[in-house]
């Protein structure tokens, strides 16, 4: 049997010291010709290895070198030098895979994010990406865990469809057709998708939601996490053409209660990570106040990493409604100043520098926005009793902006299919959706968390891409 071995973390927790080992890994360094410190991707801490004189020839030794896998056969002893509680002193020691040094585009120095990414393909073996991906496996856990604690059904949605959840209308078409202009047409010129492998026209979907709510309408309560798709042209640094995407929906459910389990959710997996990945958050805690040193002084934040999970742990989200938020931008003096690039008026759709506004400057702290204007929302959001706001939420949060869209849902019928037919959206392919009306229709809601910028939000991670292992963007498939 090959796989003998100990993972760094586990050996580094125990210290099992007078023991024989086998370890296995990647170099990250190795000093003087004696000091190995070799990782295994298990945590950042490095096992240092002591390679007595005299153990190795001379042709090995120079094969050791930064990026090199190794099996080590060794004994632990309790250790010397400063930094490690223990050491492995080798007896035995296997070059699995050569790394040309010269060759190896990860030197031991620091290397900019920007370049990393270049390099998408050995960034985890860094530790700022080795606690990045540690932490978002960490939340990926904790989702499952919490929802199936609530007894929540997962409902795998599908990837390809035929409609438009969110009728942004900002999908990537999914076709056999060819594409060089000899696709079967039909009589007014236009392409004539019965031909498609699918017989109709499909994209990838852009949100689970609709299929999540046929799910809700029979076991209660379900959520997806999946990856979800959206060619919009934004580049910016919270913007993937693919992300990954949580929502739950809840039948028997109204607005307020969406927003109690969006809030306990979040909550809950900033405690997760806090308890299953401490050494991980206080290393991207450090790097992090290192590269805001960097920043002018009124673009630090106040607070640390660690401090600002800890804030959000232990106050409630502040809950106000769009025509609120309104009132205080308006009332800021940085409207005054005119320090807004867009108009602030009732019925704009918030951009981005207002939502900061809200929750960086005037809050501080994590906000509910509720209440948002009927015009600017999906068509599946319900409609409040003023006919002209729907039962929208989103939640903004400091540092990434809106990282949750959720509803209450429009269960009533007519009201639909009157908004449906409003916004030009065909009710005959949507049958199968409005049947949750038609038979046994319940007051329902739910939402979506964007994976990634949940991440970013407990890794502190300030681009998008870094928090996805391949991000795509656009102009940009790498890997
Ligand atoms: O607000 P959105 O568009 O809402 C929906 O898709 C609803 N169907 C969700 C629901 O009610 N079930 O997207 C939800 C969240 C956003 O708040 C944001 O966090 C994230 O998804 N998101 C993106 N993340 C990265 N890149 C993008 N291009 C994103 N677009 C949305
Ligand atoms: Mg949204």
């Amino acid at each position: 049997m090959f796989n003998k071995r100990i993972k760094i973390k586990e050996l580094l927790q125990t210290e099992a010291v007078g023991q024989d080992v086998t370890v296995m890994g990647w170099v990250r360094t190795f000093r003087n010709n004696q000091f190995i410190a070799l990782n295994d991707g298990s945590t950042n801490n490095n096992l240092q290895i002591v390679v007595e004189l005299g153990l190795l020839d001379d042709d090995t030794l120079k094969r050791i070198s930064t990026g090199a896998s190794l099996k080590v056969i060794g004994h632990v002893v309790a250790s010397l030098g400063k930094g490690q509680k223990i050491e492995v002193k080798a007896k035995q020691i296997e070059i699995l895979g050569d790394s040309d040094a010269e060759k190896y585009p990860l030197q031991p120095k620091k290397h900019s994010l920007e370049f990393l990414r270049e390099i998408a393909h050995l960034r985890f073996r860094t530790n700022t990406f080795g606690a990045v991906f540690r932490v978002r496996h960490s939340l990926a856990f904790a989702i499952h865990q919490f929802f199936n604690q609530k007894g929540f059904v997962y409902l795998h949605t599908p990837i390809i469809t035929a409609s438009d959840a969110e009728g942004a209308g900002e999908m990537f078409k999914v076709t056999t057709l060819p594409i060089d202009g000899t696709a079967p047409k039909n009589e007014d010129g236009s392409i004539n998708y019965k031909e498609d492998f699918f017989g109709k026209s499909t994209n990838l979907t852009v949100s689970g939601q609709l299929e999540g709510e046929l799910g809700a309408m029979a076991f209660s309560e379900i959520y997806t996490f999946g990856p979800t798709f959206r060619a919009e042209n934004s580049n910016t640094a919270r913007h993937l053409a693919e992300f990954w995407m949580i929502e739950p929906e809840m039948a028997f459910c109204d607005i307020e209660d969406n927003m109690n389990l969006a809030e306990e959710f979040i909550k809950y997996l900033i405690q997760y990570a806090m308890d299953n990945n401490r050494e991980d958050l206080e290393f991207l805690a450090q790097r992090l106040a290192e590269e805001e040193k960097q920043l002018p002084q009124d673009k630090r934040s106040e607070w640390g990493l660690i401090e600002k999970l800890e804030f959000v742990l232990n106050n409630a989200f502040e809950r106000i409604t769009y025509t609120q938020a309104i009132t205080i931008l308006l009332e800021s003096n940085h409207y005054k100043k005119k320090k807004f690039q867009y108009d602030v008026q009732w019925g704009i759709d918030l951009q981005s520098e207002h939502e900061r506004y809200l929750v960086e400057k005037h809050f501080k702290k994590p906000v509910i926005v509720t209440g948002y204007p009927a015009a600017i929302k999906a068509f599946y959001m319900r409609m409040n009793d003023d006919g002209k706001t729907v039962a929208a939420m989103d939640i903004l949060a400091p540092g990434i902006g809106e990282i949750v869209g959720g509803s209450q849902r429009e269960e009533r019928l007519e009201k639909l299919e009157q908004r449906m037919k409003d916004m030009h959206i065909p009710t005959e392919e949507m049958s199968w959706y409005l049947d949750t009306r038609r038979f046994g229709t319940v007051p329902h809601a739910g939402f979506g968390l964007g994976f990634e910028r949940m991440v970013q939000f407990v890794t502190g991670m300030t681009n998008i891409r870094d928090v996805i292992a391949f991000a795509r963007t656009p102009k940009n498939c790498e890997f």
